[in-house]
């Protein structure tokens, strides 16, 4: 969490190029942010706003810095410190000379921060980032820079090197962006745990958190590694490991359009992406399909039939939405006879260490940079485990430190709450699923042929059931007041009553939960009461006369349901409201049932007006643990 932006180039236009790459990044914390730059001159301008980055921009019009040319940039998500102006980065030394903004946890901050108060230095925050420009002042210092008296053509390797000592000491994670207003023409960027990445222009360069920061300047980027710090100059950048030894690298082209990122008519980006489903499903899936694309995935993935057939069980990992969709994918790896795990990362530790070599490790991802998934990988591999990623992020940190990578390509994803990104995860498990089973014998040529028919089916039965969004929202609509929901659903639908519990709590701030329908009568039942909104997902399949039983005891007790359903199931389960999907076969029905319950959490919020993107306390990438 936290967006971190940097630039420097065309003196004209620095802060403009800040403050739009910080609205972008917004999406990794908001609530307070600023921006810093220095001109030709050495004269330092800064800015900083409790809040959203639009108070940040009013700010800088209102008081315009002059002719500056290097600058950075910051949107903040609180880890240490109250949300406040003066927690707000950048943060600067005793001098306000070392600017500093950052994202990640100095865990010995503490530690720093006494010897720093016992010398002497003084501090305006509460924060953790603040250390490290008072650690750069005395790194400086060490190295007897007397600021008038320092040759011009040494600055830049002075600065360097006490940026490096600097982060000798700093302990945890981080992503840095740093300038010093002594050196106006070096922006240094600096990597651990935390995501960074350089964007190349023509005179000018950039360095930021994610790509969408700078991609409607240049699409030509160099992601950073683990352990490397980055000089970034007007015309040249070059990288250097922390020991100070320089790096080649290579760039990449990113295929993703500025546009792509940008609302296309929808009041929200939640919105549009629930509509973009059907699209990422199908540029998931394509090529890829058994028995056709069987060969193709297998080396995209680089992960043979015969190493499928090998691995004793499969392992999954992830976080909040794409642990709902672990928790599918450990059902159907199960139905082809797969022994099968899902866990959710922060609480991976103990199980990670007893892995081996036999277990295929699933960790799943929208963005791979959840801190929580990324350890939970790094244990699995200490312990002898492969690794195979699922994301939608090329070049993140998840796909560096996997052995294997599946690519869901569902373009970029800006609403926090998640939408696409999860139909694509699916898609991805889907695929992966089939070919285990292939690969193992459960599923031979007819089968296999049939299973991908019935996935490229997918796309236009989503499109059919977003047809139904007037109808989701009416109903929806009724309920705005309501305080408590329940979702219950069993099978490989259970999932994805947990998953529409998460996303009307994210976005509605009400109280939401989801049970295993079976797993009500043991407890939970004792909170209906009546005209409480029970949301039913019962599509057809081995689950559905249980279901219904389940949905008669909730009735009975008051419960208001809404039953999400398919022709044929339609019939056996009473409800007072009904949405009705298309059919398909009973292991693929989380494609679709997921949609209403993702529209339906959408227009309880649009009714009680809530800031569906930006919902409060959230961040999309949470890079701490
Ligand atoms: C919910 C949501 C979060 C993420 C979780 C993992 O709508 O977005 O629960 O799913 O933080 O994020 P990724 O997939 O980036 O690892």
């Amino acid at each position: 969490m936290c967006g971190i932006t940097g630039y420097i180039g065309d003196n004209k236009k620095t802060t403009e190029i800040l403050i739009d790459g910080l609205k972008r990044l917004e999406y990794r914390g908001y609530d307070s942010c600023g921006i810093a730059a220095v001109d030709a001159k050495s004269a330092l301008y800064l800015k900083r706003a409790s809040g959203r980055v639009d108070v940040l921009a009013k700010l800088v019009a209102e008081e315009p810095a002059r002719g500056p040319q290097a600058g950075v940039g910051h949107t903040r998500w609180a880890t240490h410190g109250a949300p406040s102006e003066d927690n707000a980065h950048p943060h600067t030394d005793c001098a306000s000379q070392l600017v500093v903004v950052h994202n990640g946890i100095i865990e010995n901050y503490l530690d720093l921060k006494e010897k720093l108060l016992a010398a002497g230095h003084k501090f305006k925050s509460e924060t953790d980032t603040e250390v490290i420009a008072h650690v750069l002042e005395d790194k400086l210092k060490s190295l007897h820079v007397q600021e008038k008296a320092i040759r011009s053509d040494m600055l830049e390797p002075v600065f360097f090197e006490a940026f490096r000592r600097t982060l000798a000491d700093l302990k945890g994670s981080f992503a840095l962006s740093v300038i010093w207003a002594k050196c106006p023409s070096m922006v240094l960027g600096a990597r651990l745990h935390s995501p960074l990445v350089v964007g190349l222009g023509k005179g000018e360069n950039f360095i930021a958190s994610d790509v969408s920061a700078f991609l409607k300047h240049t699409k030509r980027v160099i992601f950073m590694n683990d352990g490397e710090i980055a000089a970034v100059k007007k015309d040249s950048v070059d990288f250097y490991t922390f020991q100070g030894k320089k790096v080649a690298k290579e760039s990449v082209t990113i295929q993703w359009d500025s546009t792509m990122a940008e609302k296309g008519g929808y009041k929200h980006f939640m919105l549009k992406e629930i509509h973009e489903q059907a699209e990422a499903v199908e540029n998931t899936l394509r090529g890829r399909l058994l028995p056709m694309g069987g060969d193709i995935l297998n080396a995209e993935m680089g992960l043979t039939a015969a190493a499928m057939k090998a691995f004793a069980s499969v392992q999954f990992v992830a976080c909040g939405t794409a642990y709902h969709a672990c928790l599918v994918g450990r059902v159907l790896f199960e139905n082809f006879g797969v022994h099968a795990g899902a866990d959710v990362a922060s609480e991976f530790t103990d199980r990670a260490r007893l892995l081996d070599k036999h277990t295929l490790v699933v960790a799943i991802s929208q963005s791979g940079e959840t801190a929580d998934t990324l350890f939970a990988v790094r244990e699995a591999r200490a312990a002898g485990a492969k690794v195979l990623s699922i994301t939608n992020t090329v070049g993140s940190t998840l796909t560096r430190e996997s052995d294997h990578v599946l690519y869901t390509h569902c373009g970029p994803e800006i609403g926090v709450a998640s939408t696409k990104a999860f139909l694509g995860q699916l898609a991805a498990i889907y695929l992966l699923a089939g070919h285990f089973a292939a690969a193992r014998g459960r599923m031979d040529a007819g089968d296999a042929r049939k299973y991908a028919e019935d996935l490229l089916k997918i796309p236009r039965l989503i499109e059919e059931t977003l047809e139904q969004e007037k109808e989701i929202a009416r109903i929806a609509e009724g309920f705005a007041a309501s305080e408590h929901f329940l979702f219950i659903s069993r099978h490989v639908n259970y999932p994805i009553a947990l998953e529409g519990a998460l996303k009307i709590k994210e976005i509605s701030y009400v109280h939401a939960e989801g049970y295993p329908a079976g797993e009500m009568k043991h407890g939970p039942i004792a909170i209906i009461y009546k005209g409480m909104p029970l949301l039913a997902v019962a599509p057809s399949g081995r689950a559905l006369d249980l279901m219904a039983g389940n949905i008669e005891e909730a009735k009975a007790r008051g419960a208001d349901v809404v039953a999400i359903v398919d022709e044929a199931s339609r019939k056996t389960v009473r409800a007072s409201r009904y949405i009705t999907l298309p059919k398909t076969s009973e292991l693929l029905t989380p494609l679709l049932t997921v949609i209403p319950l993702q529209l339906f959490a959408y227009y309880v919020a649009l009714a009680k007006k809530c800031d569906i993107d930006k919902p409060r306390n959230l961040a999309k990438s949470v890079t701490v643990r």
